[in-house]
This record gives C-alpha cells, sequence and structure tokens, in this order.
C-alpha cells in the first residue's frame, strides 16, 4: 500500500472545503447528507469545520461488490432520512467521485423531496473516470486513477479506519474471477 494523502494533507483540504462551504452558505439552514458508509469520517471532520446552523442526515450508496475494484449495480436507499429536507438547501458528502453514477442517481432522488437547493461535496475525484454530466461543487482533491482505501473507503470492508488514504498495490487486490 502506498500513501497518497498524508493526516495533515486530508485536513488542510478539508478546512479549504468548510471555508468554501460556509461562504457559500453562510448562515442558511444547511441539511448535510452524508453517504454511508464511506463518507463517515470525512461528515464527522467537516462538520466539527462549520459553525453554523446544519443538520446531518444519511443516506446510503452500495456499488462494490465484496473483493472488486469495479463498480458493480448501484443500491440506493434514502429510508434513513429523518428530518424534511423540502425547502432546505442540501450539500451531497460523499467519499469519492469516480464514474459519478452515485452522485448522478442520488441527486435526482433527493430533488423529488423539494429541497431549495442541492450541491454536491466529495473529499477524492478521480482522474478520467467520470461517465456522467455532473461535476461535484467541492472538491478535496483530484487523484489519479488508482484503487484507494482509508479515511473512509474500504476495499471489501477493510481499511476505513486508516487516518490517510492510500492506494492498493496489485498484490494487493483480488479480483472476484466469477463462476
Ligand atoms: P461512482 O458512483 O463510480 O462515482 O463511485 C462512487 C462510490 O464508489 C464511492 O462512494 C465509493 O464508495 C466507491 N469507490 C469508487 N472508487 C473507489 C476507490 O478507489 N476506493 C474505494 N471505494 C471507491
Ligand atoms: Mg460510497
Amino acid at each position: 500500500m502506498k500513501v497518497l494523502l498524508t493526516e495533515d494533507q486530508l485536513q488542510q483540504a478539508i478546512r479549504r472545503m468548510a471555508g468554501e462551504i460556509a461562504e457559500h452558505y453562510r448562515d442558511r439552514p444547511l441539511t448535510i447528507v452524508g453517504v454511508m458508509i464511506g463518507s463517515i469520517v470525512l461528515l464527522a471532520d467537516l462538520i466539527r469545520l462549520l459553525d453554523m446552523p446544519l443538520r446531518v442526515e444519511l443516506v446510503q450508496a452500495r456499488s462494490y461488490r465484496r473483493n472488486s475494484t469495479r463498480p458493480g449495480p448501484l443500491v440506493l436507499n434514502l429510508d434513513l432520512l429523518s428530518s424534511d429536507v423540502r425547502d432546505r438547501d442540501v450539500l451531497l458528502v460523499d467519499d469519492i467521485f469516480d464514474t459519478g453514477h452515485t452522485l448522478w442517481e442520488l441527486v435526482p432522488q433527493l430533488d423529488e423531496l423539494g429541497p431549495a437547493s442541492i450541491r454536491t461535496a466529495v473529499l477524492l475525484r478521480k482522474q478520467g473516470r467520470c461517465e456522467v454530466p455532473i461535476q461535484p461543487d467541492y472538491v478535496g482533491f483530484d487523484i489519479p486513477d488508482a484503487f484507494v482505501v482509508g479515511y473512509g473507503l474500504d476495499y471489501n470492508d477493510l481499511y476505513r479506519n486508516l487516518p490517510y488514504v492510500a492506494a492498493l498495490e496489485s498484490g494487493e487486490i483480488r479480483e472476484e474471477t466469477g463462476r
């Protein structure tokens, strides 16, 4: 495993993102919606840097299956949303923007609930992978097309607890061969 972004680099980028977010929303009532599970570490750090009235909500998205590094079918679950987002500004927070399909499908589903606005924030954006006509509004880092783990991101449900972001090396990835 090769460290790509250190704890210090991550914290610096999150402080910058928090500044941009605070500047945009000022004191408007904001609902931050984290995409589980990958966004939880970013969410925890980001909200503590935002000195403004905000609510936190969660939705779930899954596109990876077991030990594969390529996306499988996307499954979204908005049932965890508890408060009414109608007429509120919503900021959707995810760990990484890869093909973009997760945010591309989540945004219209959230929009059906009638928020005043929807913006998106991600810690990482993978270069050369986007397959959809949207881009996140706030981005921590652009990274090369490698499979990364740590700071919330997993491989086969492991490594989310690493305080840094690292790229897995080929010997560490065991792609499902299928049957
Ligand atoms: P997208 O829908 O292709 O943009 O993928 C977004 C989701 O795929 C993210 O929320 C992650 O959960 C997962 N993902 C994409 N790339 C990686 C990676 O390099 N490491 C871990 N998870 C990833
Ligand atoms: Mg995810």
